[in-house]
């Protein structure tokens, strides 16, 4: 099975557990784009949801699907997100934002009751940190926050290449949100929440794509079949206000 059959086989997992009358969050990347696709197939069919895209370029595919839209502003609230993911750990952690959509995919994943990630299996690691990881922050001050992001990093046992992503043509990549990324190659990350606890106080940083604590369960696809970890069917408590 190629990586790209075994991407849309984890999609098709998720697609089936989709629920008539869901509000659903609609991930972005290689993996997700399958399931927007199949979910488009499901609503042609008669399927009754709305969704809510984690960037521009989910919200141009879903609408091309003819999947009925909304934002965060007018749903706050929706059932489950769908998502792929960079790196995922034993615990459901993940690196995410490889893509670039990190910061509206964690505000979407964080405003749903279920987040369910799908990838293939070269994506499961024992510890995070082969992937870099991205960490959004505001172009203002960017040699000073980089500088700080160093330190914050360092102070959390993290060392390594923090490196400004570039587009083709070698200027900077701009998120939907119209930020900067920093990818920062550290390696093992052994304490996770630690880290992303000391990048979050850099003034300049945005968000990063430590998502700890937010995904309830995942479909891995691989040549040998598909497994699932976690609950699939588990929901989160949702900060309301
Ligand atoms: C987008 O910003 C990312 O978080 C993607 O969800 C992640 O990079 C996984 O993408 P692929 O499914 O393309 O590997």
């Amino acid at each position: 099975m190629s990586t790209e059959d075994a991407k849309r086989q984890a999609a098709a997992q998720a697609v089936a557990l989709v629920e008539d009358g869901m509000r659903l969050g609609l991930g972005t990347g290689s993996t997700a784009k399958h399931f927007v696709a199949l979910l488009g197939e499901r609503v042609r069919g008669g399927l009754k949801v709305i969704g809510v895209p984690t960037s521009e370029r989910t919200r141009v595919q879903a609408e091309a699907e003819g999947i009925p839209l909304s934002d965060l502003d007018a749903t706050p609230e929706l059932d489950l997100t769908v998502d792929g993911a960079d790196e995922i750990d034993e615990d459901l952690r993940l690196i995410k934002g490889g893509g670039g959509a990190l910061l509206r995919e964690k505000i979407v994943a964080a405003a749903s009751a279920r987040m369910i990630v799908i990838a293939d299996d070269s994506k499961r690691v024992a510890v995070l940190g082969r992937f870099p990881l991205p960490i959004e922050v505001v172009p203002f001050g960017l040699v000073s926050t980089t500088a700080a992001v160093r330190d914050a990093a360092a102070g959390a046992g993290c060392r390594g290449d923090l490196r400004l992503r570039k587009q083709a043509d070698g200027s900077p990549f701009i998120t939907d949100g119209g930020h900067y990324i920093l990818d920062g190659s550290f390696g093992a990350i052994s304490e996770p929440e630690r880290l992303s606890q000391a990048l979050l106080v850099v003034p300049g940083v945005v968000d990063h794509g430590l998502f700890l604590g937010l995904a309830t369960g995942a479909i891995v696809a691989s040549p040998n079949g598909i497994s699932t970890y976690g609950d699939l069917t588990k929901t989160r408590m949702v900060p309301r206000s």
